[in-house]
């Protein structure tokens, strides 16, 4: 229980602590474990995949750091409770990503602890902003992502089903975070904030590919 802005600050340390250096762990089960069994893949695919697969897993754990920069600064109690089941939900995403590199024997982006820290610090710009802004910014977010989902479900190689299944499951997932942050008052956040997002996005797709 958060009782204090100093208590506040240490669960926000201690969740970055976790979030970066600490293997995610998963709440449910793999998507398409049953369904898409582990094939090996031709090395050119293998490299692709653990391409997307890496830009992926930095994809979540800016989610996460988005979602625990603005539970710091919420307003209410709600929107906090809010904005941290939504995190646990991307730490699942964080753990799926994790455990398909694993399998393509890939490892994540060394620039995590960058992404995490720059992901943080706008998710806490826009928590300052007020809840309503706040949670407008998760809606404006999960369009961004659902977008970039799209664009990596069309790049993706055709025999790698496994990420696939958790490209698809993470899509529907963020699609309903976006509906139920705007379901809950989220208004849009002011125009420069989106294209700085988008901006930000760019950066760290185009990095944690290669690195
Ligand atoms: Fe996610
Ligand atoms: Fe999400």
């Amino acid at each position: 229980m958060e009782s204090g802005p100093l208590d506040s600050v240490i669960a926000a340390a201690d969740r970055a602590l976790r979030a970066v250096f600490a293997p995610a762990q998963a709440t449910r089960a793999f998507p398409g474990s049953d369904t898409a069994p582990h094939q090996p893949l031709a090395e050119a695919e293998r490299r692709e995949s653990a391409a997307l697969m890496r830009v992926n897993h930095a994809g979540e754990l800016a989610a996460q750091a988005l979602y625990h920069g603005q539970a710091l600064m919420a307003r209410s109690q709600a929107t906090r409770a809010m904005l941290l089941s939504a995190a646990r939900s991307e730490s699942d995403h964080l753990a799926w990503c994790e455990l398909r590199l694993k399998e393509l024997a890939a490892r994540p982006s060394l620039l995590n602890p960058l992404w995490y820290a720059g992901s943080f610090a706008i998710g806490a710009a826009a928590g300052l902003m007020g809840d309503r802004r706040s949670l407008g910014f998760i809606a404006e977010t999960e369009r961004q992502v659902e977008g970039h989902l799209d664009d990596h479900l069309a790049r993706l190689p055709a025999s790698d089903a496994r990420s696939r299944a958790i490209l698809e499951t993470m899509r529907a997932e963020e699609i309903a975070h976006g509906a139920t942050a705007t379901a809950a008052g989220g208004r849009s956040p002011p125009a420069p904030l989106p294209a700085l997002m988008r901006h930000t996005a760019r950066v760290m797709t185009r990095t944690s590919y290669w690195l």
